[in-house]
C-alpha cells in the first residue's frame, strides 16, 4: 500500500518513514528540502534496506500537487509533516507561514477529496493549548489564542481538516498533537539536524556537550514549578513515529469512530529543564555548562499530556524513558560531529 509522507526528510518525518517501511508500507516522500537534506534518504535506506521514492516539490505549487496525485492514484494515505515550524521566524514573517502551512494543506486535502476513500494524518502540536489551565492536558482542554503565527497555523489546520471532514465522509483524518519530540534513531543513521543555533532545548544541550556551543542558557528558574524551571513532556521521536503508523492503520482498517479524531501524543510525564540537564549528565557522564538567564518571552510554565485517549482509544503508548531518549540524542550528536 502506497503512503505519501510530506516533509518526510525532516526530523519526525524521516523516523516515521522508517516505521512505515518496517510495517511493509510503500512510501513516497515529498519534501522541498528547505529545512532538510536529501542525504536523509540514504540514512533511511541504511536502516530499512529500502530507499523511499522521493520527489522534491514545493507543495505551495497547486499544479504540481494536482499532477502528483494524478500520477499516483494508488496513494491511499497521507501523513502530512511539511510545514515551516520556527516559532520566532513565524512572528517576523507571518504570511510566509500562512502561505506555506495553510496553502499546502488545502491543496493536499482538495486532492484527497477526489478519492473514494482517503486517510490523512496531520502533524499538530500541543502548542494549540497555550498554557493549559489543568495538568495533565486532555484533548478537550480549550484551544487557546495562539502565541505565534506558527501555532495559529496548527490551530487553523485542525479547523480546516475538521470542517472538510464534516462534508467529506470519504475523508478520514487524525490530528496528532505532539508534545516535545527529542532523540534520534538508535542506529544513529538519522536524527535531528537543526539548522544554525538550535532553538530547542535538547539539541542545544547535546551541541554544548560536544563543545559546539559554549554553554546552555536556561531561560528562567523563577517559574512556579518544583525547581523553578519550565516543565515539558519530552517524547522519544521513535515512539512518536510509531504513533503515526498506529493512527494510519486505525484509519485504513476503518476502526475510527468519527472521521476526524484528535490525540495527544506524549509520555504523560512532565520533566523540568534541570531534570533534562541531569538526564544528559547521567547518560553522557559529562558535566554540562549552563547559566540561568531571563525567561524567554512566550514560554509557558508547564505542559504535559494526559495520554488516556492515546493509550486506550488509539492503542498506542510511549515505551522509552527520558534517559533512553537522551542517550539516543547524545549518541547521534557524537556521531555527526565525529
Ligand atoms: C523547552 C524548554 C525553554 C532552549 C517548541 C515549540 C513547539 C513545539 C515543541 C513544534 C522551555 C527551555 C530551551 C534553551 C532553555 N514545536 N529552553 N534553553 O518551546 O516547549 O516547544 O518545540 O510543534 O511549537 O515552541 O520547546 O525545546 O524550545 O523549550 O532553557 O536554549 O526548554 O524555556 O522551557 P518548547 P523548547
Amino acid at each position: 500500500m502506497k503512503i505519501l509522507v510530506t516533509g518526510g526528510l525532516g526530523f519526525i518525518g524521516s523516523h516515521t518513514v522508517v516505521e512505515l517501511q518496517n510495517k511493509g508500507f510503500e512510501v513516497v516522500i515529498i519534501d522541498d528540502c528547505s529545512n532538510a537534506d536529501e542525504n536523509v534518504l540514504g540514512g533511511i535506506e541504511r536502516i530499512t534496506g529500502e530507499k523511499p521514492i522521493f520527489e522534491k516539490m514545493d507543495l505551495k505549487d497547486k499544479e504540481k500537487v494536482e499532477c502528483f496525485f494524478q500520477n499516483n492514484p494508488d496513494v491511499e494515505g497521507v501523513i502530512h509533516f511539511a510545514a515551516s515550524k520556527a516559532v520566532g521566524e513565524s512572528v517576523e514573517k507571518p504570511l510566509l507561514y500562512y502561505e506555506n502551512n495553510i496553502g499546502s494543506l488545502v491543496y493536499i486535502l482538495k486532492e484527497l477529496n477526489k478519492k473514494n476513500k482517503a486517510s490523512f494524518i496531520f502533524s499538530s502540536s500541543c502548542t494549540v493549548y497555550g498554557q493549559a489551565d489543568k495538568m495533565p492536558i486532555t484533548e478537550n482542554a480549550p484551544v487557546k489564542e495562539a502565541e505565534s503565527p506558527y501555532g495559529n497555523t496548527k490551530q487553523m489546520g485542525e479547523e480546516i481538516i475538521r470542517d472538510t471532514c464534516k462534508v467529506s465522509p470519504s475523508l478520514n483524518a487524525i490530528a496528532l498533537r505532539y508534545f516535545n519530540p527529542m532523540g534520534a534513531h538508535p542506529s544513529t543513521e538519522i536524527g535531528e539536524l537543526p539548522i544554525g543555533v538550535p532553538q530547542n532545548l535538547v539539541p542545544f544541550i547535546t551541541q554544548t556537550g560536544v563543545g559546539l556551543r559554549e554553554e546552555l542558557s536556561v531561560f528562567g528558574d523563577d517559574y512556579p514549578t518544583k525547581d523553578g524551571t519550565c516543565i515539558r513532556d519530552y517524547i522519544y521521536v521513535v515512539d512518536l513515529a510509531k504513533a503515526h503508523v498506529v493512527a494510519l492503520e486505525r484509519l485504513l482498517a476503518g476502526k475510527n469512530s468519527e472521521n476526524y479524531e484528535v490525540f495527544n501524543v506524549g509520555t504523560g510525564k512532565g520533566s523540568s529543564v534541570l531534570e533534562v540537564i541531569n538526564s544528559f549528565e547521567k547518560v553522557s557522564g559529562k558535566k554540562l555548562k549552563y547559566k540561568i538567564v531571563d525567561r524567554r518571552p512566550g514560554d509557558i510554565t508547564s505542559a504535559y499530556a494526559d495520554t488516556t485517549r492515546a493509550n486506550e482509544v488509539l492503542g498506542w503508548k510511549s515505551q522509552y524513558s527520558l534517559d533512553e531518549a537522551m542517550k539516543s540524542a547524545w549518541d547521534w550528536e557524537q556521531k555527526i560531529r565525529s
